[in-house]
């Protein structure tokens, strides 16, 4: 007997062994005879136009072959239209090299193209740039006072909608607490860079390996732009470093590998720099106000959430940002107001759970205040407010065991041995402090198509153009497969990441292992009734004349379920059918089943997160000790894989809580410290030991198999309970993010 690998096994990443020697390649590891390498030159202004650009001694460098301009590029689409991917937000879409106008600092304005990268590199060095700079503003600050709300509203965008009377009901409320909330631009950070490699076929087509969550979005943007029908242009990304909502759109760098492959008809590969990172998408910067007002009891009577995002002067970027205190807490009178302000910097885009991370985060502070003015336990204040129901939309959720995640983290963390006063627990000369918050996000289900393929030898394989961003995707979608048919996993081959395979979205939203999870188990599901029919056709009927559900699928065979003695082999069983192979094709759709699309129903997952900080009472060093979460994520189909997206989420949520921040320096409208060095991304040593604990949330209703997804949620919220274990720790509350010595010291130079 063989080990169960199927849904729900914690079976280790059918990927890991490619992945740790290296055999699997990234964007920037595929190469091609006579490949060349491009080199982005960046402009040195934040806006204004380009009046000279002198490339002389650039191409005198030996090697260099051509340098790419807004004066010298080949044609290109020219309606703004053509430029719009699958998740670009309302606007026009930044065209690089289309003319010599410069919209944001460090833009790319010319491409060096040399047949080694050095010599590319040591060129771009010597473009000579003469500009006429105009006036910009990049301080968001001062953006506040143009804040609107476009009509164009972006997809999958979800308005708030106000009950009650928030305005009177917090005036009137004998409790009130709130104030100003702010979040820092942050910048997704991956660890591979952006970058693609494009080889000339010298037919006319080009094969792209390309750092994106979705091959099949950069292969429509790519023709449109390019005049290429889709057919010439295939993208392929099998393994992604990391994205974070980074790699969702389309970015500069593929778009101008692409353009001097057409130029010079030959492979090009672009890689951007660490630096040339902070150049293009970034999560927004982020100002709230936000105020509640309950009872003496605690009981909520007032929600108001005011709050503004940074956009881009020429594309709208918008996020669901206020919506999810006002969802999650029984409250008759809630009201918010959202608007965009634009800066002259890049799009601002999603980034792990986009909007919910920012507005949950913040509110949840907001919660800790209300229960420090109403005396009581924060956890006891969030269970009197708790709502079964989906508060502002009044719907049902398809599931929501956050009750029983409170209850699950709390008894792990030993909550209840805390008490409630501020720095009222030492160890030494470290004030120690328990902080508790709520996590929210979507369980979204998008259309997704897979194929399965069975073959005489036994072998499946599975393909659908879905990305495996590093979640574990290639392995989850294994394990649906092997549910189904019973084959060990060393005889399936999972084939995703390719834009010639059965059609996917962008992977993101966390909708992947739901959708394409989905997909593969619709074409396992047909492939076993074909195989149930193969056998029934066998003129000697070796398993009688069997049904679905008579029949067995396990260690690779077809078995009667009564007597598992009589069984096929799923090879031999083609072999015997004189059939090469079988091939299912399936999409999986919301509203595939009656019952989905019938009920209207809210879909999300919820978490609870408890932190531990010991803070230095002395120098105001935050130390982070623990973390339990207990996620509420419906079922769970790879235990570990699971575990290490909550991990990754939870670690970003560190970073939010204590170190991360792209700062701008406004006289030259430029992000500042744009490097590892001086963007802090937690390290090894800012984490705690992290407990993940996922309770048990059946859901027949969300998505097909019961998925809901689990990418996003491990970061929300987790900010909020670090800054308010700090609060218990130091009495100080920082409604400013991340909370670093400075702040804590702000108005006295120790905390005693
Ligand atoms: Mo996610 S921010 O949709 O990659």
């Amino acid at each position: 007997m063989s080990e169960r690998v199927g849904i729900g096994s914690a079976t280790s990443r059918i990927d890991g062994i490619a992945k740790v020697t290296g055999r699997a390649c990234y964007a920037a590891e595929h190469t091609a005879d006579d490949l060349l390498h491009g080199v982005i030159v960046s402009s040195a202004i934040a806006k204004g136009r380009i009046r000279r650009l002198d490339d002389k001694a650039a191409r005198a460098v030996p090697g260099v072959i051509e340098v790419i301009t807004h004066r010298n590029r080949p044609h290109i689409a020219w309606f703004s239209k053509s430029y719009h991917d699958d998740v670009a937000p309302p606007g026009s879409p930044f065209r690089a090299l289309y003319d010599d106008r410069v919209h944001f600092s460090a833009q790319p304005i010319a491409l060096v193209v040399a047949k080694t990268f050095e010599a590319a590199r040591y060129a771009a060095s010597l473009i000579d740039v003469q500009y006429d700079a105009s006036g910009f503003n990049t301080s968001f600050a001062a953006a506040q006072a143009d804040r609107f709300m476009p009509r164009r509203k972006r997809s999958g965008y979800i308005p708030h909608k106000n009950r009650g009377d928030a305005v009177k009901a917090l005036q009137e409320a004998p409790i009130k607490v709130g104030g100003e909330y702010h979040l820092p631009t942050h910048h997704h950070n991956p660890m591979e860079m952006h970058a693609a490699t494009v080889l000339w076929n010298g037919d006319g087509s080009i094969t792209v390996y390309d750092k994106t969550q979705g091959p099949q979005n950069v292969q429509r943007y790519l023709a449109q732009i390019f005049g290429f029908s889709t057919d010439q242009v295939r993208v392929l990304n099998p393994y992604v470093g990391g994205a974070f909502g980074s790699a969702l759109r389309p970015q500069y760098h593929v778009y101008l590998a692409t353009l001097a492959a057409k130029m010079l008809e030959r492979s090009v590969r672009v890689v951007m720099t660490r630096q040339q990172m902070f150049t293009h998408v970034h999560r927004p910067e982020a100002l709230h106000t936000i105020a509640l007002g309950s009872d003496k009891e605690g009981r909520l009577l007032a929600i108001r959430q005011q709050a503004t995002t940074a956009t881009s002067r020429f594309e709208n970027y918008m996020e669901t940002v206020v919506n999810w205190g006002m969802m999650n807490y029984a409250c008759s009178n809630a009201e918010a107001d959202y608007a965009i302000a634009p800066v002259d910097t890049y799009t601002p885009s999603d980034m792990r759970a986009p909007g919910a991370a920012t507005g949950m985060t913040l509110f949840e502070i907001a919660i800790d205040e209300l229960a420090y003015a109403c005396q009581l336990d924060p956890l006891d204040l969030r269970l009197v407010n708790y709502s079964d129901k989906d508060a502002m939309h009044d719907t049902e959720f398809t599931s929501k065991a956050l009750r029983e995640a409170y209850a699950a983290g709390a008894e792990r963390f030993g909550w209840r041995g805390r008490s409630q006063e501020a720095r009222s627990m030492r160890d030494g000369k470290e004030l120690i402090g328990w902080g508790v918050a709520t996590g929210m996000w979507d369980a979204m289900f998008s259309q997704t198509s897979a194929s399965a393929r069975l073959t005489q030898d036994g072998r499946l394989e599975i393909s659908s153009a879905s990305s495996d961003i590093g979640t574990g995707t290639y392995t989850v979608m294994a394990q649906v497969a092997a549910d189904t048919l019973g084959l060990p996993l060393d005889h399936i081959d999972v084939r995703l990441g390719d834009s010639s395979l059965p059609t996917a979205p962008v992977e993101g939203g966390s909708w992947g292992a739901a959708s394409t999870g989905a997909a593969v188990h619709l074409a396992v599901e047909s492939l076993a009734d074909k195989l149930i029919e193969l056998v029934n056709k066998l003129d000697d009927k070796p398993l009688g004349q069997l049904t679905r559900a008579e029949a067995i699928f396990e260690n690779g065979a077809l078995a009667f379920k009564k007597n598992s003695a009589s069984r096929i082999g799923l090879g031999e069983l083609l072999k015997r059918g004189q059939v090469e192979e079988i091939r299912t094709d399936e999409t999986a759709k919301p509203g595939w089943r009656d019952l989905w699309s019938q009920i209207r129903k809210s879909r999300n997952t919820h978490s609870a997160i408890f932190a531990e900080v010991k803070v230095d009472e002395e120098l105001g060093v935050v130390r982070l000790t623990r973390i339990v979460i207990a996620v509420a994520a419906g079922r769970i189909i790879n235990p570990k894989t699971a575990r290490s997206q909550i991990l990754g989420g939870v670690v970003m949520g560190i970073g939010m809580a204590l170190h991360e921040e792209t700062l701008m320096d406004t006289r030259f409208g430029r992000f500042m410290n744009h490097s590892y060095a001086e963007y802090h991304i937690p390290a090894h040593a800012d984490i705690p030991d992290i407990e993940v604990i996922f309770v048990d949330e059946p859901d027949p209703v969300v998505t097909p198999l019961g998925v809901k997804g689990l990418g996003e949620i491990g970061i929300v919220g987790t900010a909020a309970a670090i800054a308010n274990a700090i609060h218990h720790a130091t009495g100080r509350r920082v409604r400013s993010l991340p909370i670093t010595i400075d702040k804590l010291l702000e108005d006295c130079p120790t905390l005693s």
